[in-house]
């Protein structure tokens, strides 16, 4: 099964919306395998965002994302790396759609709450980045049948 890479922003901890997002992708139906706090070092953050390096906001996105701890999750489930991209909403909070995370929760490109990886690829990268070896739990929640035909 699929996994994804979500991650709480440091402006997401500081407005006390951690149990919201988290919940939002519990009432979904996805499979939370991996959840620390974490204080993200410069050279992670740089890693992690290397895609956008040449962008101008770069120095910026790097400063925001080392600015206070960050919530590092796993989730699993049927095509859950675009269906969270979904919940999230666009990358731009005021072009999101209402009843995305973004869409309800933010109003900028620079303070959008969370990231979600864009391809299933990515996903594996990020959890290896993020999290070491055990840190990931596998486990079979009861709920299952009621969830999948
Ligand atoms: P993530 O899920 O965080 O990867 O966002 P995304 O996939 O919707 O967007 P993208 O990967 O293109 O950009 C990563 C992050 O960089 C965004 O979520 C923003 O936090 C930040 N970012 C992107 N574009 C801009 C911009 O034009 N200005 C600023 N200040 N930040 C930007
Ligand atoms: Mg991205």
């Amino acid at each position: 099964v699929e996994e994804t890479y979500i991650m709480i922003k440091p402006d997401g901890l500081q407005r006390g919306l951690v149990g919201e997002v988290i919940s939002r992708f519990e009432k979904k139906g996805f499979l939370l395998k991996g959840l620390k706090l974490f204080q993200c070092p410069k050279e992670l953050a740089e890693e992690h965002y290397k895609d956008l390096k040449s962008k101008n906001f770069f120095p910026k996105l790097i400063d925001y994302i080392t600015s206070g701890p960050v919530v590092c999750m796993v989730w699993e489930g049927v095509g859950v790396v675009a269906s969270a991209r979904k919940l999230i909403g666009s990358t731009n909070p005021l072009q999101a759609e209402p009843g995305t995370i973004r869409g309800d929760l933010a109003v900028q490109t620079g303070r959008n709450v969370v990231h979600g990886s864009d391809s299933p690829e990515n996903g594996q990268r990020e959890i290896a980045l993020w999290f070491k070896e055990g840190e990931v739990c596998q486990w079979t929640p009861t709920v299952g049948p009621w969830l999948r035909e």
